[in-house]
């Protein structure tokens, strides 16, 4: 029925009406707080290609924990950055390495907070790429055992759910079977499925310590440039049997997070990885965005798309706009 009898204006003049009607909504309980992990004590060090993030030794890490908490958030993700590297990246499957000691810590003293561990050895080689390397590329089966071993310490330390990010081909049969031959049987599995070779990672990078000291990561991460590829790795990786997949990065893939979704029944989370994060404050602080109003708005694109659940640097501050506004 064509105007006037149609006025699309008629939702949008009440503020009660337009909460009334809106299409898409998320609660605290969908986000999920990166947080990095280093060694000593009383250590917050400031990433500065990312203003507000830091990386935290373990004591600082908890009241951060205890927060997400009383936010209600979704749970905590952990990366690590150990105390020494080296070319296997020993540090991630050692009872004593940087996120096994932090998990534990933090199950202790908060163990109904919801713990994912990274999955990953870039933060832990010396030459700071995914894998061991050969001929100066990562060796895809050598890696795996590295991983498997790493996922088992990781599952030993109290870690909730798993979440392997190296890209490499099979890691998840391998790991899911190995933690099943440890007996850990009901620790879920959430891959990073479809991730992408994006500069959008860069103040990660930083914030890890983790970038390849030569080369890229085009030789196991995905070219931006597709998506169908998207398809089949998700499909791989559920063959596999991850319980949950995720799509990264987010903003520039929200194509893929959709098509994701539609074509599997299984839970699709979105990493709002730190580029993204990093643009919006920079925008910011220049005064040239509202930070606010940019950073609910990007979410709620995310969860428009189809993110059942968004792993982001800005879930405490997102929560407590959603607990205080009533979206
Ligand atoms: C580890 C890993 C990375 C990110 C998450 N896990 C970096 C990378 O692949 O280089 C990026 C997260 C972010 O940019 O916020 N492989």
């Amino acid at each position: 029925m064509p105007f006037p009898t149609q006025r699309g204006r008629r939702l949008r003049y009440n503020p009660a009406v337009r909460r009334l009607v809106r299409e898409t909504r998320f609660s605290p309980s969908q986000l999920i707080q990166p947080l990095f992990a280093r060694p000593g004590s009383g250590e917050e060090i400031e990433i500065p290609s990312m203003p507000g993030q830091y990386q935290l030794s373990i004591d600082r890490i908890l009241p951060r924990c205890e927060r997400a908490l009383e936010l209600g958030l979704g749970g905590v993700i952990l990366f690590g950055i150990p105390e020494s590297k080296d070319a296997t990246g020993s540090d991630a499957a050692s009872d004593h390495g940087i996120i096994q000691n932090a998990v534990r810590e933090i199950k202790e003293r908060f163990p109904d907070l919801l713990v994912i561990t990274d999955l990953c050895l870039c933060e832990y080689t010396d030459h700071g790429h995914c894998g061991v390397l050969s001929d100066g590329d990562v060796e895809n089966d050598a890696t795996l055992e590295l991983l498997a071993a790493a996922a088992v310490a990781q599952a030993r330390s109290g870690a909730d759910i798993i979440a392997p990010s190296d890209m490499m081909d099979g890691r998840v049969a391998r790991v899911r079977g190995a933690l099943d031959e440890a007996g850990y049987y009901r620790i879920p599995i959430l891959s990073y499925a479809a991730k992408y070779a994006s500069a959008f990672y860069g103040p990660f990078r930083q914030a890890a310590e983790s970038a390849p000291k030569q080369g890229d990561r085009k030789s196991y991460q995905m070219d931006p440039f597709n998506a169908r590829e998207a398809i089949r790795e998700v499909e791989m990786d559920i063959v596999e049997g991850a319980d949950m997949v995720m799509v990264k990065p987010a903003m520039a893939y929200l194509d893929i997070i959709s098509a994701v979704k539609k074509r599997f029944s299984v839970p699709v989370f979105a990493y709002n990885v730190s580029g993204e994060y990093s643009l919006v404050k920079a925008a910011a602080a220049n005064g040239w965005v509202d930070e606010n109003t940019l950073m609910m708005e990007i979410l709620g694109g995310i969860f428009r798309a189809g993110a059942d659940a968004v792993l982001t640097y800005f879930a405490p501050e997102a929560a407590t706009i959603l607990r205080e506004e009533m979206m």
